[in-house]
This record gives C-alpha cells, structure tokens and sequence, in this order.
C-alpha cells in the first residue's frame, strides 16, 4: 500500500509476527521520499498542524486564535524534529542488530536493514519538511539539535531498555495518528498525509521490536529485566529534560512570530503549556498505550505496574 491508500489500524499484538511476515508487509507499505513530500513543496500556514488533543495550544489562554494557530505550527515543526532526533539512536541500534544477525537468519537481516533504512529516509523526511517550514514560516524557530550526543547516552544503557524505548516511540505514532490526527479535518492534509506515511512504516518497526525484545529477554533474570525497566525510566526523565528545553525555545519562536514581549509571568504560562503537551503526546501516551502495557505486563508481570504508574508524574 501506498501511504496515500487507505490506514491499516490493526493492533501490532494482532498481527502475525515473524521477520518473513515484517519484510512482506514493510515491502507492501513502503512509499518514496520525493512521492510524500515533493522537493519544493509549500506548507499551508492557514491551517494547524497538529491535532488540538496533543498540541493543547487552545489551553494557553494568554493567547489569541491566530496566536495558538502559530504556537500550533511551531509545535508540529518541532515535533517532527524531536522524531528525527530519537531516531538516532534507533538507527544505531538497529544497525547493530542486524550485524549481530550476518550469517545467521536471512529474514532477520531483511527486516533490520528494511527498518534502518525507512528510519534513515523518516529524518530526511523530516528534514526536507523543517526546511520548508524554516524557508516560509517567516521567523526562525529553535529545535533540540544535540542528537548524536544523546544517541551515545542512550545507547549505554541496558539493551532491553533502549528496545523498550524504542517501542514506546514506535506505538506511540499508531496512537497519535489513528486516534488524533487521521479523522481531524481541521488539520492541514499535508501534514496529515506525512504523518500518515510515518505511521504506516512506524507500524512494521514495533513488530520488529517485540521479535528482538523476546529474543533478548529469554533467559534474563528477573533483576536484570526490573534493572532495564529502570533504566528504561531513567531515559525517560532525561528526555523530560529535553522536552522542557524545546518549550524554553518555543517560547522565543512564539514571542518572535508575533511580535509579543512575555512579562516573566506570561513566559512562564506559555513554557508550562508546552511541556506539559510534550509530556502528554511523548511521554504519557507511550507509557499508557495498550499494546505498550501488555508488553510490559508479558515481560514482567511483577515490576510493570510499578512502569506505567511513573506515567502519572508526566501528567
Ligand atoms: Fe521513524
Ligand atoms: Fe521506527
């Protein structure tokens, strides 16, 4: 399918999962670069980007409608950049993984490589995107910019972790996509289509997710995988601190785009609203999404309460 055809919106747990099943359905979902986003392409700054349920900017109350249609614009920008940003160190690790398969299962390597690769051409996706958006949007607008580095911190954790990690971003476009932005038809249908895209290939990486996350858990002990899970919430506070530094940025875009000086008060109201929507659509939505949840409860049926109930210091 093309990733104008029409969404698939079975669960990833539905799914028949094997590495020949991901290469057979990647190869059926896999779209062209210069086929979702034509070189020279013009964004429609009329309208929002992002659906009101995760960019919340309706909520910062200081500001108008044409205001929180900016704030709206700024935020989707940055979410595709902090898309291309974790994607990083997936594509390291996937690389790694499909290494560690050479000479060994044929299917597998398929899948990984297929997986690097879609990762590699979703930052330039995003890339080719914020260009557009930084060329018209009229005013420079900061993003996070310190991917390798943080690719490295990641990828010191345990394995597990980063693959739960992995599989949290992953899920978290099919929550995003079917559940907020595929029926909004107030959003710009460019922006819906590029998303759209992501989700369908997004769909195919969480599966391969789940393969690597039962191959790498069997045999593990319980304190090893309670220590990953650990690890795996200790990512997520750093990238909270992460999520912070774009809201201090946002701030300046929006004072810049419209012209406003924020007293310490109104800046304040403005950064709170934007992390708190950055925690709800990066953070909570992942920890508390069901297919999320149920992989958890598989691999540790005793700690995983404890997981998903750090989700409520996001909220
Ligand atoms: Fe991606
Ligand atoms: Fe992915």
């Amino acid at each position: 399918m093309t990733a104008g055809g029409r969404p698939q919106e079975t669960l990833v747990s539905e799914q028949p999962l094997d590495y020949a099943a991901c290469v057979r359905r990647s190869e059926a979902v896999a779209w062209r670069l210069d086929d979702v986003m034509p070189r020279g392409t013009r964004l429609d700054f009329t309208r929002p980007f992002m659906p009101e349920e995760l960019a919340r900017t309706s909520r910062i109350k200081l500001l108008d409608e044409a205001e929180q249609l900016r704030l709206n614009q700024i935020t989707g920008n940055a979410y595709l950049n902090l898309f291309a940003f974790v994607e990083e160190f997936i594509i390291a690790m996937v690389v790694s993984l499909a290494q560690s398969e050479l000479s060994r299962d044929h299917d597998a390597i398929r899948a990984l490589s297929r997986f690097a690769d879609e990762e590699v051409k979703h930052q330039q996706l995003f890339t080719r995107f914020r260009e557009a958006f930084d060329r018209d949007f009229g005013h420079p607008c900061a993003v996070l910019s310190s991917a390798a580095d943080v690719s490295r911190i990641v990828l010191a954790k345990r394995p597990l972790a980063v693959l739960l990690l992995t599989l949290h971003l992953e899920l978290l476009t099919q929550r995003h996509y079917v559940a907020a932005v595929k029926d909004d038809r107030t959003l710009d249908p460019f922006f819906c289509s590029l998303l759209h895209a992501h989700w369908l290939e997004e769909s195919q990486h969480a599966r391969i997710d789940t393969l690597q996350m039962s191959k790498l858990a069997e045999g593990m002990s319980r304190a090893s995988i309670e220590a990953a899970m650990h690890d795996y919430l200790a990512i997520l506070e750093a990238f909270d601190g992460l999520l912070a530094e774009q809201a201090r940025m946002d701030v300046d875009s929006i004072a810049m785009a419209t012209g406003r000086t924020f007293d310490d008060a109104e800046r304040a109201q403005v950064e709170a609203g934007q992390h708190s929507a950055y925690r709800h659509t990066f953070i909570v939505l992942g920890m508390t999404h069901p297919p999320f949840v149920a992989t958890l409860r598989t691999l540790a049926p005793h700690e995983s309460d404890t997981v998903i109930a750090a989700a409520s210091r996001y909220s």
